[in-house]
């Protein structure tokens, strides 16, 4: 008997090598990268995962780097995927030009999401949604208008949290308690309130079906996810359906600009240009899936942020005594603060950059090819995914001197602007709409916390996987400076 299996063994692992090395054969023909695809099956994912819980999650991409190059392959979760750690080539990936590169998410993502969502339609539509929502999101109208919501939710929860001194509180939640408002505002104008508070429960329970196993059993996590989602769009569908009942009323000049992203959306209704109306249904959708990419991110940069100053007070300092000329000024002058204010602050800006270069806030972005490509000599077959890896871009040495050190001052001397070796919004086709919005978040909490208040923070360290947070969410005591001046 054990004969037999030895034999049946021997010819699958046989089977297998040549397998293997015929299709190396070809693949080496045919400019396919260099790399390794691991074992059958489960290929490198073993070692893909275990290097995202150690503290340095790019050792996976930089120990096959330095065997096979910037461009490697590998299979990873069950498909073979083409990893570039080159700038440029991420750059074309990114561009997308004639629509080759699809973008690539797990099952449970894909289900959640729909096939409608902004972050898996591709083409013209694809294009016109995006261009509408960022040229929205990135207008000055609506960061003028909005700078005071945050201000407000800022100060508020800074208070809040200075109450409870000598507790401590947990930053990366305290914070979402000013970034989700501020979203569902930009989003449907929903200010505080019961359906606030319903979407913010059910979005949480929305999320934790995003990385599981795809199974929609009830009970199973998956499921769970989708009756969340059932519940956020009863509310979202009330509020757009009332939204546009009321425009329907309105002139064009009554109308006056659009106060939210689905004022945008509903706008196409009344365009004369739009070759066709968004759906209800489409845009009721969106919605939802906007939060997606945007609750997350923004607070998770604002803790990390607050990490690194906690740990490097020169930058602390350096921070504090630029916004305190601001908020100087400004008291002084009586003016209130407009959103240039806040985004004009040099020092600032340098702290957000390394920040977002450090913390790597998306790792990499994933797409799929639609056919054959080549870029810069490396063939990548039609139906294979592409991982393009924005973190091993910003922890290469050749770019970035001592990459892992916190270096706000590095980006005196680097621009932002045109520069492939700095992409935390990701870049080209679908580069991220929110950019600005979250940007000008983040300054106008750093502002508040650092001219009204000092913070001591427990330790903590930061995990890597499946998404970048902090394994004790941050525990900080905060005291306003008034309370230190008077003791
Ligand atoms: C620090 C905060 C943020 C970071 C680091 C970030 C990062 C990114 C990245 C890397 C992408 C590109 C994904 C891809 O190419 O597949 C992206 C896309 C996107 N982001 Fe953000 N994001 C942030 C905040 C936000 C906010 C606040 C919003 C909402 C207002 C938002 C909405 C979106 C949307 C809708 C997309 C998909 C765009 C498309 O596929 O056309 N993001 N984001």
């Amino acid at each position: 008997m054990e004969f037999y299996i030895g034999c049946f063994l021997s010819i699958v692992v046989l089977g297998w090598w040549f397998l293997c090395k015929d299709s190396n054969l070809v693949e080496k023909k045919a400019g396919i990268p260099r790399g390794n695809s691991g074992w059958p099956f489960i290929g490198e994912t073993l070692d893909f995962i275990a290097a995202g819980y150690t503290s340095r999650p790019v050792s996976f991409m930089e120990k096959r780097k330095s065997k096979y190059g910037k461009v490697f392959k590998t299979n990873i979760l069950g498909t073979p995927v083409i990893v570039s750690t080159d700038p440029e080539v991420n750059k074309v990936v990114l561009q997308n030009q004639g629509n080759i590169f699809l973008p690539a998410y797990p099952k449970s993502i894909k289900e959640l999401v729909g096939k409608s969502s902004i972050l898996q339609i591709n083409g013209s539509l694809h294009r016109r949604v995006h261009a509408l929502l960022a040229g929205f999101l990135r207008s000055p109208q609506l960061k003028a208008r909005i700078t005071k919501d945050i201000e407000t939710s800022v100060k508020g929860c800074l208070a809040s949290w200075s109450t409870v001194y000598p507790n401590t509180i947990n930053l990366q939640d305290e914070v979402k308690k000013i970034t989700f408002p501020i979203l569902v505002k930009v989003l449907l104008s929903v200010d505080a309130g019961e359906d606030l508070k319903v979407l913010q429960r059910e979005f949480n329970e929305f999320i934790k079906g995003l990385i599981c196993i795809p199974v929609k059993l009830p009970g199973t996590t998956l499921y769970k996810s989708l009756k969340a989602k059932e519940k956020m769009l009863k509310i979202v569908e009330r509020i757009i359906a009332q939204k546009r009942k009321d425009g329907m009323k309105k002139t064009e000049v009554e109308k006056g600009p659009p106060n939210d992203a689905v004022d945008v959306l509903l706008g196409e209704e009344g365009n004369p240009n739009a070759t066709q109306c968004l759906p209800l249904d489409f845009i009721c959708h969106n919605m939802i899936e906007m939060i997606i990419p945007g609750e997350e991110t923004t607070p998770t940069t604002i803790t990390l942020a607050v990490k690194f100053l906690t740990d490097c007070p020169l930058a602390l300092s350096n921070l504090r005594e630029e916004n305190m000329e601001l908020k100087k000024q400004k008291a002084e002058s009586d003016d209130e603060y407009a959103w240039t204010d806040y985004m004009s602050l040099a020092f600032t800006q340098n702290v957000i950059n390394e920040t977002l270069r450090l913390a790597n806030i998306i790792n990499a972005i994933w797409r799929k090819t639609e056919k054959d490509v080549e870029i810069k000599g490396h063939l990548i077959p039609r139906g294979w995914c592409v991982l393009a890896s924005l973190t091993s871009v910003h922890m290469d040495e050749k770019y970035y001197d001592n990459p892992y050190q916190f270096n706000p001052w590095r980006w005196e001397k680097i621009s932002v602007v045109n520069n492939n070796c700095f992409a935390p919004f990701g870049g080209g086709q679908r580069l991220c709409p929110g950019v600005e919005i979250s940007r000008l978040e983040i300054s106008i909490f750093l502002h508040h916390l650092v001219t009204g208040y000092s913070w001591v923070a427990e330790d903590d360290t930061i995990v890597y996987f499946p998404t970048v947070k902090m394994k004790r969410k941050l525990p900080i005591r905060v005291t306003p400076h008034n309370k230190l001046d008077s003791e």
